[in-house]
């Protein structure tokens, strides 16, 4: 039995209030590690609310500061994230195409986050992507695929999984539409170790059926 990594990227979505009505209604999680990703405001009261409802979720965020702490006006930096956060996501190509992050940026937050101990996930659009040294776990998330309700296809992923498992990366994900219906067929392909969910985490009853099929 592999021991899968789910992981939600609620992007940006959900105030406090919302935010707290899906974790009352997530209950019963199986043995599966599960990754929560929300929005920097929500993150102090999140982290309350899985402590009072003594939910198995660790939090993670999606964006940290390339620099330490110091003079960068609007940047959350490692330092801070770590207070409520053990994972951060990096990469994705949305910061890529819409904050112009590039790769030299990306370095510096994998390293900004290795410094306060946060593991990163570092992800890639295809096998062009450069990988940062000493990533652990690479989220595969092919642009065209995401958020259009139409994943990947299995080969495309397996080719990857092989790329990525020649440059001994440990933990790979797939994420692009991933739903209830189609998450085994990812989590069972051999080297994938799991998933990363947007769009159908936003519902907690869409979320719970990823994780139950998963
Ligand atoms: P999606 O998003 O599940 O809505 O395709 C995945 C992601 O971008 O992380």
């Amino acid at each position: 039995m592999k021991n899968l990594l789910i992981v939600a990227n609620w992007k940006s979505h959900k105030t406090i209030a919302q935010a707290i009505e899906w974790l009352r209604q997530i209950s019963n999680l199986p043995e599966k590690k599960i990754i929560l990703c929300p929005s920097f405001t929500l993150l102090s009261e999140v982290k309350s609310a899985i402590t009072n409802y003594q939910l198995p979720i660790t939090l993670g965020a999606q964006n940290i500061s390339p620099y330490d702490e110091g003079s960068y006006t609007g940047e959350i930096n490692a330092k801070q994230l770590k207070e409520f956060v053990d994972y951060v996501i990096i990469g994705h190509s949305e910061r890529r195409t819409y904050f112009q992050e590039n790769e030299e940026m990306l370095s510096q937050k994998v390293e900004m986050a290795k410094k306060y101990n946060l593991t990163p996930i570092f992800c890639i659009q295809n096998e062009q992507t450069e990988l940062p040294n000493n990533v652990e776990i690479i989220a595969y998330e092919p642009p065209q695929n995401i958020g259009t309700g139409r994943a990947d296809n299995l080969e495309d992923v397996e080719r990857i999984v092989k790329f990525l498992k020649e440059r001994q990366i440990k933990t790979i994900l797939y994420g692009g539409s991933v739903s209830p219906a189609n998450v085994r067929s990812f989590t069972s392909l051999p080297g994938i170790d799991g998933v990363l969910v947007g769009t159908e985490s936003l519902d907690a009853d869409e979320f719970l059926k990823i994780i139950a099929n998963a």
